[in-house]
């Protein structure tokens, strides 16, 4: 079946399109239901297969052109030590972190098909140097990155960099109030950030944002966040709490507010997630799908465009359509167009 690619689908032999043509068709027919709707179904879809074949990629026949972000777990270490989140309690081994060759291969290949590259953590500027490794080959293949960030590494060197790039730095802010801030943080260190946070306006201009995490601990601190935000001419997003392992935190969102439209399918179908050790999935809360419990594959070890052409990716993708879980809300789970304001 011609959803399975090889890897150059676009410089196929006439018997291998003969057959991807005979394996898209033959299934369609089966499809059709009313007999007298069969030839003209069966000529819009050969017209659509003629169309898709131009295409440079094979997962721009899922996604579209330009359809998916790929966001980097680029480490899960951590210099904070919120009681949010429990990815800093669990860093990876020096010998499993991916090298970052791996990773600009991966980017790359895929670049044809990204909106955007996201890079998240663990704290991503603890590797400052490939971090701007990154920045400069998204640059160069003409993708916009995002870097999401405790903001504790900035300096006025990264951000000058940075800006020339023209990429996005989201800081996480949950209170700017200094014990309510050290407290969330679990480090002391308002004193710090705060000043990097007003450099990185006075440098990012328009390019800085900032998120911060509604939950119950957070909810009367996030408004005042907020209006700290306009009164600075930030852009704001505010992320609904989830569980990501640390049980510290509770939602106060009732769940009659977190249901989301069933009728959408989830929007992380369109993203390509890479852990810290290379390995590949199609959103992080990929565990609370059966199918896509396992990685689909590693960068290190294998190209990109073969882990997102195999059976099983395309099953996963399947699923994804319909997968209503509370994880629909996460951010990096949605259009883009809902986010920031
Ligand atoms: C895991 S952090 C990694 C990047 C960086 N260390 C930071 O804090 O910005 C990515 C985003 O997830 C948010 N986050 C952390 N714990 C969360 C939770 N339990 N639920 C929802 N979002 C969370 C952070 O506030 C941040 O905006
Ligand atoms: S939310 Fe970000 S800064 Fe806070 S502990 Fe998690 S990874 Fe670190
Ligand atoms: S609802 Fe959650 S688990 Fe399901 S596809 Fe979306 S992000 Fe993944």
């Amino acid at each position: 079946m011609s959803l399975i690619y090889r890897r150059k689908s676009n410089n196929l032999s006439f018997s291998h399109v003969i057959y991807d043509y005979i394996g898209e068709i033959k299934p369609f027919v089966k499809r059709v239901r009313k007999p007298h709707l069969l030839i003209p179904m069966v000529l819009f879809k050969s017209i659509e297969w003629g169309i898709y074949r131009w295409y440079k990629t094979p997962i721009r026949r899922f996604y579209g052109v330009k359809g998916n972000e790929l966001i980097y777990m680029i480490t899960n270490a951590c210099n904070d030590r919120c009681p949010k989140c429990g990815i800093w309690e669990r860093p990876e081994p020096r010998d499993q972190h991916l090298m970052i060759g791996h990773f600009i291969n991966c980017l790359k290949r895929l670049h044809h098909n990204l909106y955007q590259v996201t890079l998240t953590g663990g704290e991503p500027l603890l590797f400052k140097k490939d971090v701007m490794l990154i920045a400069e080959e998204a640059k160069k293949l003409n993708v916009p990155m995002v870097i999401v960030s405790n903001a504790r590494f900035v300096d006025e060197e990264f951000l000058t960099r940075y800006k020339a790039l023209g990429h996005i730095l989201v800081i996480s802010v949950d209170s700017v109030e200094i014990e309510k801030w050290n407290e969330f943080r679990g480090k002391r260190n308002f004193d710090i950030v705060m000043p990097k946070i007003i450099l990185a306006k006075q440098i990012l201009g328009d390019q800085l944002r900032i998120q911060s995490v509604l939950s119950k601990e957070s909810t009367d601190e996030i408004p005042k966040v907020i209006e700290w935000c306009e009164q600075q001419g930030i852009q704001h997003n505010t992320q609904l709490y989830q569980d990501f392992g640390a049980y510290n935190w509770h939602n106060p969102i009732k769940s009659e507010t977190l249901s989301y439209d069933n009728e959408t399918p989830c929007a992380a179908r369109k993203n390509i997630c890479v852990y810290p050790n290379g390995d590949v999935v199609k959103c992080f809360d990929h565990r609370r799908i059966p199918l896509a419990e396992e990685p689909l594959g590693n960068i290190a070890k294998q190209d990109i465009i073969e882990i997102l052409c195999t059976k099983r990716s395309t099953e996963v993708s399947k699923v994804m359509k319909t997968c209503n879980l509370p994880c629909k809300n996460m951010s990096c789970n949605k259009p883009q167009t809902h986010l920031f304001n």
